[in-house]
């Protein structure tokens, strides 16, 4: 099966095997069926955080587990319930519509809910984790469906249990506590530029979740459009020591203020060294958003990491600071994601 169309990069791979599952029991039946033949497996989402190196030889099973609920409906409390392979950004839409708040901010990230809590997808001043309750997941180690509560999950930015333990759990449903009544986060720089003097009262979540697909929409690639994986590399964190003296040599440079150091912006850094709007044949890094790498013309995952890994040089050369990449890589020379 071809890949290049299940991949928001649009690089070519091939699968040897492909399945899409619709239902727990048929991911536990795919998954039965490549432990009996000794396949690997990959767990495909929206395919929009994965570069693939090369082909995979083994299953891939895209989760297609649908299905929209709401639970617990109390006051101006309730649970949002997401089977796996709902689209994220159609999920966003829906809570913000029927007037629930928690997840407005992260309209239009790509990928499907059942991937948002593997790297805690965050944009706008609002990450996953904070409205998360739970998930389902199957432990691929017991085989059990078991249900892990937010602090179960590990959270921390871009990073989870699910990519702490790569392979082990299939997350099959997401349960979300949303509230009609919280306060909008309305905080960060965009978004206040964005919006202006209007004030909260007289916002609800589907101004916000509309501004932030404008900002988006201004700086970030549509995926459909000009293929990518969104942020390339994750944001650094550096010892408080280390953001001085580099803060001395460039007195512009981004960072955020964390419990544990400073969190540089990697945009920043790579726009800095020179590699904004860079391109060649076929890849290159965009010309709004220095931290988002675009296949423009038949560039293959190769090309991509290539790239990746010339800039990541280059960063380090200049200020002193490795980028970590994003995206899991699969194929060939990578490890299956999680
Ligand atoms: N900047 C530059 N050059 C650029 C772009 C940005 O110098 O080309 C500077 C800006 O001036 C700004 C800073 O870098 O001060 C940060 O830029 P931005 O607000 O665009 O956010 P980011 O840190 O680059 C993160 C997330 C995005 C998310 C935005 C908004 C990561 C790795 N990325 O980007 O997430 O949408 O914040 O909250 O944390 C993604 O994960 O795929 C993603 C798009």
């Amino acid at each position: 099966v071809e890949l290049e169309a299940l991949n928001t990069l649009h690089v070519p791979a091939r699968a040897r095997f492909f399945v899409e599952v619709h239902s727990a029991d048929e991911l536990v039946r795919s998954l039965d069926w490549a432990a009996a033949e000794d396949h690997e497996v990959l767990i495909l989402g929206g395919g929009s955080n994965l570069v693939f190196a090369g082909d995979f030889t083994g299953l891939v099973v895209c989760l297609a587990i649908r299905g929209r609920r709401w639970e617990h409906i109390e006051d101006h409390r309730a649970t949002l319930v997401l089977g796996a392979g709902e689209n994220w950004h159609e999920a966003v839409l829906y809570a913000a519509r029927a007037g629930y708040r928690g997840i407005e901010n992260l309209a239009l990230i790509p990928g499907t809910a059942g991937a948002a809590p593997v790297q805690n997808i965050g944009a706008y001043g609002v990450e996953l984790c904070d409205c998360l309750e739970s998930v389902t997941a199957l432990d691929r180690k017991t085989g059990e469906l078991v249900p892990l509560n937010n602090a179960e999950c590990r959270f921390a930015y871009r990073d989870s249990l699910f990519k702490q333990t790569p392979g082990r759990y299939v997350i099959t449903e997401i349960r979300l506590g949303l509230s009609r009544s919280q306060p909008l986060v309305l905080g960060y720089r965009d978004l206040q530029d964005y919006l202006g003097d209007t004030p909260e009262s007289a916002l609800d979540p589907v101004h916000v979740a509309e501004a932030v697909m404008a900002i988006r929409r201004r700086k970030l690639p549509d995926p459909d459009i000009i293929p990518n994986a969104g942020s390339f590399f994750k944001n650094p964190v550096v010892d408080g020591a280390i953001f001085e003296s580099l803060r001395e040599r460039h007195p512009d440079i981004v960072g955020y203020p964390q419990e544990q150091g400073v969190k540089l912006a990697a945009a920043w850094l790579i726009d800095q060294s020179g590699w904004k709007g860079f391109r060649n044949a076929r890849v290159g890094v965009h010309n709004r958003q220095a931290l988002v790498l675009i296949n423009h013309s038949g560039g293959t995952g190769a090309d991509i990491l290539e790239l990746a890994e010339t800039i990541r040089r280059s960063v380090a050369e200049r200020f002193g600071v490795t980028l970590e990449m994003e995206p899991g890589i699969v194929g060939d020379s990578g490890r299956g994601n999680p």
